[in-house]
């Protein structure tokens, strides 16, 4: 896989005050509309996890995108973290507080086989809420959290501090 040169990718768009007045909404839109990226991305983000994960839970719902990518580069199976409301059946369920309001994900009991490796995968860590609800439910589900990784880490709202002392990974980073 070609290394991702982060000078030769286009820019993610940042929208202030959106969805709600002091937050930046980062808009991927530009990395998923250039040709071959995505896969790429994917490939980087099982690099540094390879041969230490078995299973990639991808987040509700910004997270399908990426963690689609990593579930397919690295050959793993899929899960997918469904926010509240979305699942039918018996649920783990993890509340959490997001920059702006706050929501639930959700996996199927079963979906994470007990001792599952567990790569979390989303498209952004901002204060890292959303990531620790999934390993969360990974903690619910008898697995265990091999890692965490994102295309975009907005670094200081302190989101990897958060998660320690699970390994973080990020593509691009936001100061
Ligand atoms: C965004 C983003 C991450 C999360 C990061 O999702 O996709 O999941 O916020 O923020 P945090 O690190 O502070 O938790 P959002 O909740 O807006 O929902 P969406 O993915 O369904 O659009
Ligand atoms: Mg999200």
């Amino acid at each position: 896989a070609s290394p991702i040169n982060i000078d030769t990718i286009p820019p993610v768009r940042v929208f202030p005050d959106f969805p709600e007045p002091g937050v930046a909404f980062q808009d991927l839109a530009p990395l998923y509309a250039e040709p071959g990226l995505l896969a790429r991305l994917g490939d980087a983000l099982v690099e540094p996890f390879a041969g230490a994960f078995d299973t990639v839970l991808a987040l509700e719902a910004r997270g399908f995108v990426i963690g689609t990518a990593v579930a397919a580069a690295s050959r793993s199976p899929l899960v997918l973290a469904r926010k509240a409301g979305k699942l039918p059946g018996a649920l783990h369920r993890s509340k959490y507080a997001l920059e702006y309001g706050s929501a639930e994900l959700t996996v199927q009991h079963g979906a994470l086989p007990p001792g599952a490796r567990v790569l979390l995968v989303d498209d952004v860590l901002a204060t890292g809420g959303t990531m620790a609800a999934a390993a969360e439910l990974a903690r619910q589900s008898g697995a265990t959290v091999a890692g965490c990784g994102v295309i975009l880490e907005l670094v200081t709202l302190g989101g990897r501090k958060r998660l320690a002392p699970n390994p973080v990974t990020s593509l691009l980073t936001v100061p």
